[in-house]
């Protein structure tokens, strides 16, 4: 499909209106220079990224098209091809835990022993609470816990008492209003404890915001027995092994940071967290759990943290995002959790498979040759032709792509190659 048959499809698909339809079309200026300014300081310009569809995700027997934002080739193929894996065997099947946040207030220079202002502050959880939730009008404070944390830096700085706000977000991301939380009982609890609050902030190890995902991947489907058990050493490398695992897991966040950044997330918060949990046992390993059924399929699952919203924030400003949680269609952040967490599952699928089998290079270098031709100056239909030209080759590089280019210009590329 061309631009336009794609765009006529999502009208026809989603519930796209013509005037976002219209704004795809023109998407390099809809995000004008007044809104970037207004967004961050010292703004200069905007910074514009491909934006694409995966297809064939199936999310708990949903069908979804999902909105991708990345720069890289081959990552929004690659997702679709194993979403279309895992469609055979039903899909994805998800879930998305509570939408609870975590706030830190953290108290030092306590006058009175640490148990002692623990129980001050507990003995007024109920005003507290109340107090923090007054703050919004969709968020609610949950509950108060309060722990001691031990100063392991070169400092010495003793014990901190450190006063957590459990707070469920709802469809929001969270952060504005948990700070806003932090910020707001930290003179009650400094009072209480008589210590000094110093830093009062949100946690994006978001534990208590997790999203679970698994899929069956038929063994035919993915290359036969041999790649199933393939698949198994790639993961087990990945469990074992550090320098791998940060690749593996990079591979994962390809689909998660895509779609976050589609949909106006703060990918950086969702990795922080995702990137911490994976080392929760005190080892960094694979984000992902491979096993083989008893049919001799594949099994994948995904755990992680998932903080994310669909309410306030960049989701609901940013008119691309507008539109690419449109197209999902998604009416919970749970929900975009779930879809968030099958695109890394997906991708994750896809680059074991590929590494485990033919290698990522083929493939990746036949797109990555696009790059290359636009790099040479190719424009128009040149691109496609150069790009072929070089990835038969297997010379992909803008040298080459320049002398095919020049002989394309001279009019005489059928009798020179
Ligand atoms: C490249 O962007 C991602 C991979 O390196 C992931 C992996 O090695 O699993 C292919």
């Amino acid at each position: 499909m061309n631009q336009s048959e794609r765009l006529h499809y999502l009208k026809e698909t989603t519930g796209l209106s013509a005037q976002d339809i219209a704004i795809l079309q023109d998407s390099s200026s809809v995000f004008s220079f007044d809104n970037a300014n207004t967004m961050i300081e010292n703004a200069i310009g905007v910074f514009a990224l491909p934006l694409g569809i995966a297809t064939n995700f199936v999310i708990n027997g949903k069908e979804y098209l999902v909105p991708m934002a990345i720069e890289e080739p081959s990552i929004i193929a690659a997702a679709s091809k194993a979403a279309k894996i895992a469609k055979s065997k039903g899909g994805f099947i998800a879930q998305a835990y509570e939408s609870i946040m975590i706030g830190q207030v953290q108290l030092v220079s306590l006058p009175i022993s640490e148990e002692c202002a623990k129980r001050n502050i507990l003995s007024n959880k109920k005003e507290i609470l109340e107090l923090a939730s007054s703050k919004s009008r969709f968020a609610v404070v949950k509950d108060l816990k309060v722990r001691q944390v031990q100063d392991k830096s070169q400092h010495n700085k003793g014990v901190m008492l450190l006063v957590e706000l459990i707070v469920d977000v709802k469809d929001a991301m969270g952060a504005n209003i948990v700070n806003t939380m932090c910020e707001s009982t930290a003179p009650i609890v400094e009072q209480l404890s008589g210590g000094k609050a110093i830093l009062k902030i949100i946690s994006n190890y978001a534990t208590k915001r997790l999203v679970k995902c698994k899929a069956i991947f038929d063994k035919d489907e993915i290359g036969g027995q041999d790649v199933v058990e393939r698949i198994l050493y790639a993961y087990a490398f990945a469990y074992s092994d550090v320098y791998r695992a940060v690749t593996h897991n990079k591979g994962i966040m390809n689909g998660i940071d895509a779609v976050a950044l589609a949909t106006g997330q703060d990918f950086r918060a969702i990795e922080a967290g995702a990137h911490a949990y994976a080392a929760r046992d005190g080892t960094y390993r694979s984000m992902t759990n491979w096993y083989k059924t008893e049919e001799g399929d594949l099994a994948g699952e995904i755990e992680l943290p998932m903080a994310i919203g669909i309410v306030g924030g960049v989701a609901s400003v940013h008119p691309m995002a507008k539109i690419a949680l449109k197209i999902l269609g998604v009416k919970t952040a749970k929900e975009l959790a779930i879809i968030l967490a099958a695109a890394g599952l997906a991708q994750n699928l896809a680059a074991i498979r590929a590494l485990a089998s033919e290698g990522i290079q083929k493939g990746h270098m036949r797109l990555h040759a696009r790059n290359i031709a636009v790099a040479a100056g190719a424009i128009g239909n040149q691109i496609e032709i150069v790009a072929n030209k070089i990835a038969d080759e297997r010379s992909v590089n803008v040298d080459r792509a320049k002398e095919i280019l020049s002989l394309l210009n001279n009019d005489n590329y059928n009798n020179k190659i």
